[in-house]
């Protein structure tokens, strides 16, 4: 008998190894991109109006023009079985002209759902067609909140919700605290709900007057690493802080969604985009 062929042969259990190793890399990427999770966030509030207890928005954010089968439908059918009261976009959706059409034609099949609410994201605005999509999303029944409010009602009850403009708008808007304070004096002493794009409000509004904010910008640090986190964030800061999850300022929760879409520097990894389906819940 041949005694070499008894031997072990190093070099092909190592190609099988690397090839393994490959796969499972690329297996795990793929999946980290393409592979969309339902996140069941509940939100506790003492103050919340007793009506709007079990209200649910589905956030949606940082969709940066992605596909989840043909026309989103895969992500679309994953919304429709939260079964939202109010479906809320927070912000880049389009990086380029060529994201405009699956932005659109994802709104078109989130009205048929629930109403749906947008907000700007830095994105919009650096690409030069915030405008454009806006005017195009009203055309589709997305209501685009510009630094407005709205006056939600349910069953007797109402809650306050704003959206903010991104701060790469114009320059000569109010600040995000200037037009809570005018939403909240002319509508004084309700539940506050505030949507907008970035996720530093802990940081640099931490007394703000309101209730609950929904926010994306972070894509939840790009990379998740366990038992640490997000790795880096939008500005390539590593260990971002407020990357994904709850957390609290003064008086407000705030809600930071990982977000639905890629970044250009680097790909998701053990980081699935989301669907952030919030229950509002009363508690004594
Ligand atoms: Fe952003």
């Amino acid at each position: 008998m041949n005694e070499n062929r008894r031997k072990p042969n190093t070099l092909k259990i190592t190609l099988v190894l690397v090839l393994v190793v490959t796969l499972a890399v690329i297996g795990l990427f793929y999946d980290s991109g393409h592979r969309i999770v339902t996140n069941e966030v509940t939100i506790e509030s003492e103050t919340l109006p007793a009506s709007f207890d079990g209200f649910r928005i589905v956030e949606l954010t940082d969709l940066h023009g992605a596909e989840f089968g043909e026309n989103n439908t895969k992500l679309v059918e994953k919304i429709r079985s939260c079964n939202p009261d109010l479906i809320a976009l927070t912000g880049d959706f389009v990086e380029n002209a060529e994201q405009m059409q699956v932005t659109l034609t994802l709104a078109r099949s989130l009205t048929s759902i629930a109403p749906v609410c947008y907000v700007t994201g830095n994105h919009e605005w650096a690409s030069g067609l915030a405008e454009e999509l806006m005017a195009s999303l009203e055309a589709e029944g997305v209501r685009c909140m510009r630094n407005q409010y709205d006056v939600l009602e349910r069953n007797g009850d109402s809650l306050l919700m704003i959206g903010v403009e991104d701060p790469n708008s114009y320059a000569d808007l109010a600040t995000p605290d200037q037009v809570i304070e005018d939403a909240q004096t002319a509508n004084p002493g309700l539940w506050t709900l505030l949507l907008a794009h970035r996720n530093y409000w802990v940081e640099e509004y931490p007394t703000l007057p309101v209730d609950l904010i929904l926010c994306g910008h972070s894509h939840g640090g790009v990379v998740r690493l366990p038992f640490i986190g997000g790795l880096m964030s939008e500005d390539r800061t590593l260990f971002p802080d407020y990357d994904a999850g709850i957390y609290d300022g003064e008086r407000f929760q705030m809600f930071v969604s990982v977000g639905l879409g890629q970044t250009r520097y680097f790909p998701r990894l053990l980081n699935n985009p989301e669907i952030a389906c919030i229950t509002l819940k009363t508690v004594d």
